[in-house]
């Protein structure tokens, strides 16, 4: 549970808040590659309250800028792609990537002053197949070099989903090892079937023992279950510092890979959650397309959503077998219901927390450390700033067999070399 101030400070993120400023210190994906290709028209953006329209310039260069013209607020993403810059519709004034004005034709030479005049504007980077935006103060940190950002073309594929809800539920959802056994219960033709998903994390032991540790770069997350044929199936996920998670594929060990995201807020009411698939081996790219166009509009927005109760089948409730949820298998849609319908905004000071919460309770306490930093210091945890130092070894993410006796840190510890994280908090073990 939280008091009211700190749920506020966990979820507003409008420039000025304090989340708001540790969600803009760090680079944030804001568009897909595929959405802004070469020669791509103009794309309207709300990113953390602010309105914004990324475009590219008539030499095809990145630009993100103040939607609203100068002049007297005409939506430019409505603008003309020419001379250097984007051509408001209204009195032609034209504004260049980064926001300086170039041109006011409805002025006579002696009154011009585009000089003065400037839209606010972001830099952006392409990478991982998603167009990138630093909205902070100060010099940009660098885009961590997760894996999930920089393996080969072909093994990594990114999209985005919109959902109706404050960005940290999403967030929450994603870190919670907990809610897999229930929600996704019964449901191995999940989009990640593709490479043999595995019903029985989800089912077959529902009490699963959970450990956090604080990491440099977020949390380190473990869930151990144990099977009924005695293996003991460890899942390590992450939280990344300040919105982003790894989950790791659904498939049987060994798995071939997992997925980044980040929880990217639009306002404080809804937000983008991007994916950016890894696969080691390679992704099939064209069944993942094929398999989301059938749960996700044009729109971005899940095709079971609110308005139509997420079309939830109630006879498969009951039916011998059947998925817990009745709301199909593709796991992201069951999660939009769960976060969704918490309310807009979920308001924590009336919820219950268990033990199984505990990974909600570390990253809550990890984020609001991150706001208190950055308040008191100016600098976020984690960023990175030295490229020498852009690799990350102490991360993992993967779910494997273990010998009896082993948990989480211990694994971490044979594999990876690394000591257990500070802060190291295991749920009561069998
Ligand atoms: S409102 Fe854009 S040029 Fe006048
Ligand atoms: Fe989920």
């Amino acid at each position: 549970m939280l008091s009211k101030p700190q749920n506020e400070l966990v979820t507003q993120t409008d420039a000025g808040t304090p989340g708001g400023k540790l969600l803009r210190s760090y680079w944030q994906p804001v568009a897909t590659d595929e959405e802004m290709p070469i020669g791509g028209h103009p794309l309207p953006l709300k990113v953390m309250g602010e309105e914004l329209v990324l475009f590219r310039d008539d030499q095809n260069r990145l630009g993100l800028i103040g939607l609203h013209c100068a002049h007297r607020g005409t939506d430019l993403s409505y603008g003309r792609v020419e001379n250097g810059g984007l051509r408001c519709l209204y009195h032609g004034w034209l504004f260049d990537i980064n926001g300086q004005c170039l041109d006011q034709p409805a002025e006579p030479d002696d009154k011009k002053f585009c000089h003065k005049v400037r839209q606010v504007s972001y830099p952006v980077q392409q990478k991982g197949g998603a167009i990138w935006a630093y909205m902070g103060e100060g010099e940009a940190p660098l885009i961590p070099d997760y894996q999930f950002l920089t393996a080969p073309e072909e093994c990594r594929m990114a999209f985005r989903v919109i959902q109706d809800c404050n960005w940290l539920q999403g967030l929450e959802s994603s870190t919670d090892p907990a809610h897999v056994s229930y929600l996704h219960r019964l449901s191995p033709g999940m989009i990640g079937a593709q490479i043999g998903s595995d019903a029985r994390m989800f089912g077959e032991d529902i009490y699963p023992r959970l450990g956090v540790e604080h990491t440099s770069y977020g949390a380190r997350i473990y869930a151990l279950r144990k099977f009924k044929d005695g293996k003991n199936y460890l899942r390590v996920n992450n939280y990344l510092y300040p919105n982003g998670t790894t989950p790791v594929s659904s498939e049987p060990p060994p798995v071939g890979g997992y997925q980044g995201r980040a929880y990217v807020p639009i306002d404080d009411n809804s937000h983008c959650r991007f994916e950016f698939v890894y696969r080691k081996e390679g992704i099939d790219k064209a069944h993942w397309i094929k398999s989301k166009g059938k749960e996700v509009n044009a729109d971005k927005r899940h095709v079971r959503n609110a308005a139509n109760r997420y079309l939830q089948d109630r006879e498969e409730l009951k039916r011998e077998g059947g998925d817990f949820a009745g709301m199909g298998r593709y796991a992201p849609a069951q999660d939009a219901f769960a976060i969704e319908t918490a309310g807009v905004i979920q308001d924590r000071t009336q919820e219950h927390l268990g033990s199984t919460d505990i990974v909600i309770i570390e990253v809550r306490k990890a984020l609001l450390g991150a706001i208190k930093q950055m308040e008191t210091t100016g600098e976020a945890p984690g960023l990175l700033r030295d490229p020498n130092n852009n690799k990350f070894p102490d991360f993992i993410c993967t779910a494997d067999y273990i010998p009896d006796g082993e948990d989480g840190p211990a694994y971490c510890k044979r594999v990876l070399g690394v000591a257990p994280g500070r802060g190291a908090h295991l749920a009561a073990a069998e």
